[in-house]
């Protein structure tokens, strides 16, 4: 595995899932990570993980749609390890599953607000620490859904869509000052985003669970991702392993989106 060591990361969104399997997998490799999350005792679970095993973490609760808590929290981060290096703008939320004429505008704006601003606002307050030493590394979690369109999924479609081309654009504005910005694109991840929550009920669950297990099973690596899958991509892409990345679009998703899935038939 690449290593990051003495670094400091921020890893949002790492009280669970993808988040939590960055930070451990940061720490793994030698970073000092700040793990931030919106649940508290999720977050503080995380960081009581790593710091057990021997690793360096710390605790920052925010939810990474309100500027004033993502200015906290890179503020608190460089006050706890004296610098920032690397951010992994990784907190997301899934939508209501129905077609877009029936979602409600404001849960349109709730899935805009985590993903795509939360992007930009952590973003846009760790990157004059960036500039200041002409070094840091963003590794935003976009999706495969930001790649095609996929069904009932028209904000987390369009949020992960827009998280790409700002990745991109992103590294256009700040390669020339040594910051690396690429994007991982997960696939099917075992994880209980868009399943966790009081949004389902437990016979939603179940049929979200079983729709994600059928569709996994039909992509070419035939089963759903770990979140340590994604954790290990995130740690490369911020090393100097990855120093001549940026602006690159990862998917880490079985193979699912190289090819049409043909399902049964066969000529
Ligand atoms: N699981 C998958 O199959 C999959 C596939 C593609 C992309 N992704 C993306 O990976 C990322 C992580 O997803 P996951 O599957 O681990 O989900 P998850 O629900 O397991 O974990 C997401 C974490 O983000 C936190 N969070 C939610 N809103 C937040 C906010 N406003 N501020 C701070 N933290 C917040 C949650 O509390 C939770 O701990 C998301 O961006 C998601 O869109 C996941």
């Amino acid at each position: 595995m690449a290593r990051i060591d003495g670094k400091t990361a921020i890893v949002t969104g790492s009280g669970n899932g993808i988040g939590r399997a960055m930070a451990l997998a940061f720490a793994a490799a030698g970073a000092n990570v700040i793990v931030s999350d919106v649940l508290v005792e999720d977050g503080e679970r995380t960081a009581a993980a790593i710091t057990e095993a021997g690793g360096s973490a710390f605790f920052v609760a925010a939810d990474v749609a309100d500027a004033q808590q993502a200015e906290n929290l890179v503020a608190a981060t460089v006050k706890r390890f004296g610098s920032i290096d690397i951010l992994a703008n990784n907190a997301g939320i899934g939508g209501g599953k129905v077609r877009l004429h029936e979602v409600e505008p404001e849960d349109f704006d709730r899935v805009i607000n985590v993903n795509l601003r939360g992007t930009f606002l952590c973003s846009k307050y760790a990157i004059p620490y960036f500039l200041a030493q002409q070094d840091g590394r963003i590794v935003n979690t976009a999706s495969t859904y930001g790649l095609i369109g996929a069904p009932n999924a028209a904000a987390y479609c369009a949020s992960k869509g827009a998280i790409i081309n700002l990745t991109r654009q992103m590294a256009v504005d700040y390669g020339p000052d040594g910051i690396r910005v690429n994007a991982i694109c997960p696939g099917y991840i075992d994880t209980g985003l868009g399943r966790r929550g009081p949004e389902l009920t437990p016979d939603e669950f179940q049929a979200a669970s079983a729709i994600r297990e059928k569709a996994a099973g039909m992509q070419p690596l035939g089963r759903q991702g770990q979140p340590s899958e994604i954790g290990e991509v995130a740690v490369f892409l911020s090393s100097d392993a990855a120093s001549f990345m940026t602006g690159s679009i990862v998917p880490v998703d079985g193979g699912c989106i190289t090819t049409f899935n043909y399902g049964e038939a066969s000529n």
